[in-house]
C-alpha cells in the first residue's frame, strides 16, 4: 500500500516525520513529492498511489485519471476547492479534508493582519488601536469562531453571520448575530472573511459590499482570493480613500493596487495562513490517521463526496 504525500508547499519536517511514522507503523509505504514543478509531476507520481495527501495542490480530473489504484485523497486542511470532487467520485475515490486542524494558525494570522494594518504596516505613521472597534466575521466556522474569541480578548466587539448557523448558534459562539451581509459590512470597522470558494461565493465580495463599510474600515481576507471581485475592490479603494484591504494571498491585480494605494493594501506573496509547525503537524498527522483508519476500519467521517 503506497501513500503519496504531494505538497508543492512542503510541510514542516516534524509533520513529514509524523506522517511517515503513522504510515509506516500501519505497514504502508510513504512516497514524498515536494515542491514539484507542475501537474505532470503529480500525474507521474500518482500512478501507483493507493492514497494521496495534499495541501492546496490541485487534484484535477487528469490527476485522478492517472491514478488507477487510488482509493482515498485527504486534503490536509480545510478548504477543498482544489479537489475535483466530481472526478474523484466518478472514479470511486473517497475525498476527505481535516477540518479544524489548521484553524488556529489562520485565526492568528487574521488577528495579526488587523493589527498590522491598524499600525500602518509597522511604518512610523500614526496608527489606530483595534480595542473598542467592531469586527464582523463572515462565516462563523472553525476559523471564524477562533478569530472572534481572540478579537474579543483584545477588546473588540464581535458580530458574525453564517448561512448555515442560526442566530442562537452564533450567539452561543460568542458573537452578536447579524441577519444580512449589508448590515455586517456597514456596521463593522473590520470584516474578516472566512467563506470557502464555491460557485456561489466566487467574486461575491465587491464594490457594493466593500463601500458599505464605515470610515477607516479594513477588509481582511484569509479565506480565498477568488471570493473577491478584484475590479470591484479596486474601484472601492479608489473612491473610498479611507478603506484598506489585507489578504492572504495576493489578488491578481495586487501590483496595481500596491502602486495606486500604497500601505492601504497588503498581501502575502504565498498563502501562509496555515504555515506554522503546529498546523502542519495537526493537519498532516490527522490526514495520515484518517487514511489508516479508512483502510483498517472503513471510517469515512470526514468524507466530502458521500453519495
Ligand atoms: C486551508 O484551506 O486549510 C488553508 O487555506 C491552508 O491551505 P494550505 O494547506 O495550502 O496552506
Amino acid at each position: 500500500m503506497k501513500v503519496l504525500l504531494a505538497t508543492q508547499k512542503p510541510f514542516a519536517a516534524a509533520a513529514v516525520a509524523g506522517i511517515r511514522e503513522i504510515v509506516e507503523q500501519a505497514g504502508y509505504e510513504l512516497a514524498l513529492l515536494e515542491k514539484y514543478a507542475d501537474e505532470a509531476a503529480l500525474v507521474a507520481a500518482v500512478a501507483d498511489a493507493d492514497a494521496l495527501i495534499v495541501r492546496s495542490d490541485k487534484v484535477s480530473a487528469a490527476v485522478v485519471a492517472a491514478a488507477p489504484v487510488l482509493k482515498i485523497v485527504v486534503r490536509a486542511g480545510a478548504g477543498f476547492d482544489n479537489l475535483d470532487l466530481e472526478a474523484l467520485t466518478a472514479h470511486n475515490v473517497v475525498a476527505m479534508n481535516t477540518p479544524g486542524q489548521n484553524s488556529n494558525a489562520v485565526a492568528e494570522l487574521a488577528v495579526a493582519m488587523m493589527i498590522f494594518m491598524a499600525r500602518t504596516q509597522f511604518t512610523p505613521a500614526t496608527g489606530t488601536e483595534i480595542q473598542g472597534k467592531t469586527l464582523g466575521i463572515q462565516a462563523f466556522g472553525n476559523v471564524g469562531r477562533l478569530v472572534g474569541k481572540k478579537a474579543e480578548a483584545l477588546g473588540m466587539k464581535v458580530k458574525a453571520i453564517d448561512p448555515f448557523l442560526s442566530a442562537e448558534q452564533i450567539a452561543a459562539g460568542g458573537a452578536e448575530p447579524v441577519s444580512d451581509l449589508e448590515t455586517l459590512y456597514s456596521s463593522c470597522d473590520y470584516v474578516s472573511v472566512h467563506i470557502p470558494a464555491t460557485p456561489q461565493t466566487v467574486g461575491s465580495i465587491g464594490y457594493d459590499l466593500i463601500t458599505k463599510m464605515p470610515k477607516g474600515a479594513t477588509l481582511v481576507n484569509t479565506a480565498r482570493k477568488e471570493v473577491i471581485d478584484e475590479a470591484g475592490l479596486e474601484k472601492a479603494l479608489e473612491e473610498r480613500t479611507d478603506l484598506k484591504y489585507v489578504a492572504d494571498v495576493a489578488p491578481d491585480n495586487m501590483e496595481t493596487l500596491k502602486q495606486r494605494f500604497g500601505t492601504r493594501v497588503f498581501a502575502t506573496p504565498k498563502k501562509m495562513g496555515a504555515q506554522t509547525a503546529e498546523a502542519n503537524v495537526n493537519a498532516g498527522l490527522a490526514a495520515a490517521r484518517q487514511i489508516v483508519d479508512f483502510f483498517t476500519t472503513g471510517n469515512t467521517r470526514f468524507q466530502l463526496n458521500k453519495k
